[in-house]
C-alpha cells in the first residue's frame, strides 16, 4: 500500500457498504482497516474494553506511518478514521449490510454469537466468519436463514495481505457467494473460492512446507539452517524453520493438529514431536525470542554448510510434496486451478504457482519422485495424487 489515490477511495465510497465487525483483536483490526480503506462504514463490537483501546491506538499508528511513508494526507486519514464506529451494544449492528466475525476460534462461542446476530440484523445482511479451522457449515447450522452465511478467511495482517478465501457453507446461496466476492473486491482484495474442507486452500496446501521440512530435520539429513537455505535457494522468501518461528509455534502447530485431526489422521498432515516439544518448552519462535533459532539480542543465525547436491535433494522433496498437495486439492475440487495458483502466490508469497511449477519440472518426474519416497518409507503420507498420475500417464500438463 504505497500510493493513496483519493479518486479510488471516492469511487468506492459511492458503493457504500455498512460493515459490522465483531472481535477487534489481531485479525479484527486488520479487517476494520480493510473495510474502512475500501470505503465502508465499519461498526465494531468488541467485548473487551482494553482491546478496543488497543485497536484504536494500532489503527492510528498505522495511519501515522502511512502519512509519513506515502501520499496519504492527514485529512484523508482522519476521514478514514471517522468511518470506524466503536459500538457498546451488539444491537447497534442492526443496519449492517454484512457482519464479519473475528472472535476466538471456538465453535460454541461462534455459534452463540451468530444465533444472537441473526436475530439482530435484517434478513438480507450477510453473516461471515473469519474462522481458520472450523467447519463453516457447522457454524451456519445455527443461523436463522443460513443461506446468507459464509466464510471469509483473511490472512494476517488482513489490511496488508491481498488474498481472501471465500468459503460457502453447504447452506450458502449462490447470490451470497457473488455478493461476498463483490464486497471483497470493493475492499481491494483478491477473492478465491474454497470448498468448506479443513485448512481451505492455503492452510491445507502449505502443510508439507513445514511438515516435510521437520521430517527431513528429524531424520538427521540436514540442520534447520541448511534446510532453510535449500528452500530460499529455489525462491521461497523464508525457509520453513524461519517461517514457523515467525508465525509462532503455538499457531502453526495448532493449525497442523487441527488439519490432521479434521482429515481423520491422514498421515500427510501428521504433526511432529519436534514442534510439539518446542511448544511445551515455551519456545514459540520470534515472539518468545526462541524457537528453532535464537532471537535474543546477541545471538547470530548459524551459517548453512550444506552442499548444493544435498540442498537440491531437500528442496525437490519438499517441493514435490507441496505439488502433490496442490494437485490433490484440485483433484478433490477444493478450488479451481487458477484459484489454487493465486492462493499460494498471493496468500503465502510462493515464488511460483505449484501447478505451473509441476509443469516445468515435468509431471512424470513429480510422480516418480513421490513413488520413490513411498517405496523408501512405505508411508501413505507419500501416496501420489491420482490427478498427477493421470496427467503423467496421458502426457498432459496443468496448463
Ligand atoms: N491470527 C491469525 O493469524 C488468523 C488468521 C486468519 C484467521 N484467524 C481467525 O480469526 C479469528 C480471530 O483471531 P485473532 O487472532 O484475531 O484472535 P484475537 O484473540 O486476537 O481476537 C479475538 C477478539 O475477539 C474478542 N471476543 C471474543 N468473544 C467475543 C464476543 N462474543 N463478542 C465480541 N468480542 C469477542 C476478544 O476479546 C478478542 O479481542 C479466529 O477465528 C482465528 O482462527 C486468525
Amino acid at each position: 500500500m504505497n500510493a493513496w489515490n483519493p479518486l479510488i477511495i471516492l469511487n468506492v465510497i459511492k458503493e457504500m457498504k455498512k460493515t459490522g465487525l465483531v472481535g477487534a483483536g489481531t485479525m479484527g483490526q486488520g479487517i476494520i482497516l480493510t473495510a474502512a480503506i475500501g470505503g465502508c462504514d465499519v461498526f465494531v463490537f468488541e467485548s473487551n474494553d482494553g482491546v478496543i483501546e488497543k485497536a484504536k491506538k494500532n489503527i492510528q499508528k498505522f495511519f501515522d506511518k502511512e502519512i509519513a511513508k506515502t501520499n496519504l494526507t492527514p485529512e484523508q486519514a482522519s476521514g478514514l478514521n471517522t468511518k470506524i464506529h466503536y459500538v457498546k451494544n451488539i444491537n447497534e449492528l442492526f443496519s449492517c449490510d454484512i457482519v464479519i466475525e473475528a472472535i476466538v476460534e471456538n465453535l460454541e462461542a461462534k455459534q452463540e454469537l451468530f444465533k444472537q446476530l441473526s436475530s439482530i440484523v435484517s434478513d438480507s445482511c450477510i453473516l461471515a466468519t473469519n474462522t481458520s479451522s472450523l467447519s463453516v457449515t457447522s457454524i451456519a447450522s445455527v443461523v436463522n436463514l443460513p443461506e446468507r452465511f459464509i466464510g471469509i478467511h483473511f490472512f494476517n495482517p488482513a489490511h496488508i495481505m491481498k488474498l481472501v478465501e471465500v468459503i460457502p457453507a453447504i447452506q450458502t446461496s449462490e447470490s451470497t457467494v457473488e455478493k461476498t466476492k463483490e464486497y471483497i473486491t470493493y475492499c481491494r482484495k483478491l477473492p478465491v473460492l474454497a470448498k468448506d474442507t479443513p485448512g481451505f486452500i492455503v492452510n491445507r496446501i502449505a502443510r508439507p512446507y513445514y511438515g516435510e521440512a521437520i521430517k527431513i530435520y528429524e531424520e538427521g539429513i540436514a540442520k534447520v539452517e541448511d534446510i532453510d537455505f535449500a528452500m530460499t535457494e529455489i525462491g521461497f522468501k523464508m525457509g520453513p524453520f524461519a517461517l514457523m518461528d515467525f508465525i509462532g509455534h503455538d499457531i502453526n502447530f495448532n493449525v497442523t493438529e487441527i488439519v490432521y485431526n479434521s482429515f481423520y489422521q491422514d498421515p500427510r498432515y501428521r504433526p511432529s514431536f519436534t514442534q510439539k516439544r518446542l511448544l511445551e518448552a515455551g519456545y514459540l519462535g520470534v515472539k518468545s525470542e526462541r524457537g528453532f533459532y535464537s532471537y535474543s539480542t546477541n545471538s547470530q543465525k548459524p551459517t548453512p554448510t550444506i552442499s548444493s547436491d544435498i540442498a537440491k535433494k531437500i528442496s525437490n522433496r519438499i517441493l514435490v510434496m507441496l505439488i502433490n498437495e496442490a494437485a490433490d486439492a484440485l483433484y478433490l475440487n477444493v478450488a479451481s486451478r487458477d484459484d489454487i495458483e493465486t492462493s499460494m502466490t498471493k496468500g503465502v508469497n510462493y515464488p511460483k504457482g505449484l501447478l505451473r511449477w509441476a509443469d516445468e519440472i515435468g509431471i512424470l518426474t513429480c510422480v516418480q519422485q513421490l513413488d520413490q519416497l513411498y517405496n523408501e518409507y512405505h508411508d501413505m503420507r507419500y501416496r501420489c495424487s491420482p490427478l498427477l498420475r493421470k496427467l503423467a500417464s496421458t502426457n498432459q500438463k496443468f496448463f
